[in-house]
Order: C-alpha cells, then sequence, then structure tokens
C-alpha cells in the first residue's frame, strides 16, 4: 500500500509560499521591487495593523494590460526571463514570477493596474489563490492590495509578532528600498499617520540626509575604491551594532559576511575632505 501522495497544487503553493512570504515586511519587499522593476518613480506603502489588515503598495510605473494581469499569479509567471540564458543577464530585482502567487495563496488580494498610456484598466481580486471577479475601471500604474495575510496559514499567522515589531521590519524593508534607489520617492502610511515621506533625491547621500537627518550625514565621509562607492563613520563616531550597515550590490540589498569583510578590508580613497591619504575602514565592526 503506498503512503505518498503528491499534494494538491493549491497546498504546495501554500506551502511554498511560505519560503517567499514569512511576514508583512516581506510582502512589502516582494510589492516594492516588483514598483521599481516595472520603472515606478513614486511608490506609496499602506499600512494597517502592522500588516495584518493591509499592505497596500501603489506606483506609477508601467502596468499591465488585462492579459498579464490575469497571468501575473501563476506560480513562475514573469516577464522578467523567458529563457535559460537569460539567469546570466539578470537587471531586475525579480525574476522568479513566485512573489505574486505566492502572496495571492495566503491572503485576500486585489490588484489594480492599467497598461502606460491607458487608463483602461482592470482590478482583479485572488482569495487564498482562488480567483475571483475582475472588473474593468480607470487606473493609472498597479496598486496591489494584500488583506488579512496568512488568513488560511494559521501556523504562519500565529508565529506573527505585535504590530509594532511588524512595522518595525517594515520601516526597515522601506528604507533599504529607499537608500538603494535614490531617484525614486517613497512614501510609508501607519494606521493612516505618515511615517516616512521621501521626495525623489539627487544621489545617494541627498537620500541619507532625508532618511537620518543632516547630523548624521555630517559624521559620515564618502569614500571610493573600484566600483565601490561608500558613505562610512569618521573615525571616532564608530557605532556599536551593525543595525545602520548596509551593503547594495547592483542596488539589491546584500547581507552577507564575506562580502562584508571585503569591504572593510578595502583601502579607500576619500572623495571629499582631505585628499591623498588613503583610508581604511578597517574598524567599526
Ligand atoms: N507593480 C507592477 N507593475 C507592473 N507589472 C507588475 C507589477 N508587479 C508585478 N508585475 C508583473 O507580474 C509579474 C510577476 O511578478 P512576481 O510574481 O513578483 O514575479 P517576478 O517579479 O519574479 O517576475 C512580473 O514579472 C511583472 O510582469
Ligand atoms: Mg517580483
Amino acid at each position: 500500500m503506498p503512503e505518498i501522495t503528491v499534494l494538491p497544487e493549491d497546498l504546495q503553493n501554500r506551502i511554498a509560499a511560505g519560503e517567499v512570504i514569512e511576514r508583512p515586511a516581506s510582502v512589502v519587499k516582494e510589492l516594492v521591487e516588483n514598483s521599481i522593476d516595472a520603472g515606478a518613480t513614486e511608490i506609496a506603502v499602506e499600512i494597517l495593523n502592522g500588516g495584518r489588515r493591509l499592505i497596500l503598495v501603489s506606483d506609477n510605473g508601467r502596468g499591465m494590460d488585462r492579459e498579464d494581469a490575469l497571468l501575473c499569479f501563476h506560480p513562475h509567471a514573469t516577464s522578467k526571463i523567458s529563457k535559460e540564458e537569460d539567469l546570466f543577464e539578470i537587471r531586475t530585482l525579480g525574476f522568479r514570477g513566485e512573489a505574486l502567487s505566492s502572496i495571492a495563496s495566503v491572503s485576500r488580494l486585489k490588484i489594480t493596474t492599467a497598461p502606460s498610456g491607458s487608463t483602461l484598466g482592470v482590478s482583479l481580486e485572488v482569495h487564498g489563490g482562488e480567483p475571483r471577479e475582475v472588473r474593468e475601471t480607470v487606473h493609472s500604474g498597479t496598486t496591489v492590495e494584500v488583506r488579512d495575510l496568512f488568513f488560511n496559514t494559521p501556523a504562519r499567522r500565529k508565529f506573527l509578532k505585535s504590530p509594532r515589531t511588524e512595522v518595525y521590519h517594515i520601516v526597515e524593508t522601506v528604507t533599504v528600498a529607499a537608500l538603494s534607489h535614490p531617484e525614486v520617492a517613497f512614501s510609508l502610511t501607519v494606521d493612516r499617520a505618515e511615517t516616512l515621506r521621501l521626495p525623489a533625491a539627487g544621489g545617494m547621500r541627498e537620500r541619507v540626509l532625508q532618511v537620518y537627518g543632516e547630523e548624521f550625514l555630517g559624521g559620515l565621509r564618502e569614500v571610493a575604491a573600484g566600483n565601490i562607492r561608500a558613505l562610512i563613520s569618521e573615525e571616532g563616531n564608530f557605532r556599536s551594532s551593525r543595525s545602520n550597515q548596509y551593503i547594495f550590490v547592483n542596488q539589491r540589498p546584500v547581507r552577507d559576511a564575506s562580502l562584508r569583510h571585503a569591504v572593510y578590508s578595502a583601502p579607500m580613497i576619500p572623495l571629499f575632505r582631505g585628499t591623498g591619504t588613503r583610508y581604511s575602514s578597517s574598524t567599526s565592526t
């Protein structure tokens, strides 16, 4: 008597979704990355009750036509790669086609989108992976609303922390996206209160100024080594934790010990203030 069964597809998806979507901040990360990949210059995020009740991300990116909007929820549906060679030349943040299908399988999701150049769009809902109604509507860009995250995966829901903690992770996620994409305007509203408002910035320094203020930026020195551009603390101004240290590779945040070590041990040339002296950023860890 065989004991193995292949799980039905919706259950497969719900289980797989756990790999991609761990908590509300993972939803924010995936949706914001999609907006960036869609060429958005403005991204607005709204949260209710730590993301349990609502996570909304709207953008002014290129949007989707009806056909794509109906397809984007399918597992492995992506516009970003189409053949094996593309894997070696990825220029977008996403490419696996897993995020929307994962989010849609563990929430009640609504997407409203219109292709650029048209205001006639569609709005469609998927609840726990089940497609619901599709309506024509007037829109520009894309808005994704995620309600009742993990309503059908009790184990995940149980592990959600307090709204305060979930909001902390969401703020961190939006901050990281904002630091790596200064040219994009971001806003974050938490329980109807504006928490972050970052207009499009002219570069990394201006974005750091917007996020951390003048005093923090004043304590940083801009340095360069090869392709590396960095803002690092002045000597004597080091912090005791890594919580405000970010490393980006091709505008992707990377947390990796060996990469961090490489950055710390690289001799860096100061770009501003003081010239000629080689500057090593080896302490402050
Ligand atoms: N905000 C958006 N604007 C325009 N298109 C989008 C947006 N979000 C998702 N899409 C489309 O839906 C597809 C699937 O998205 P996703 O599941 O995140 O997979 P991936 O980003 O890996 O391609 C994307 O490839 C893109 O074509
Ligand atoms: Mg994506």
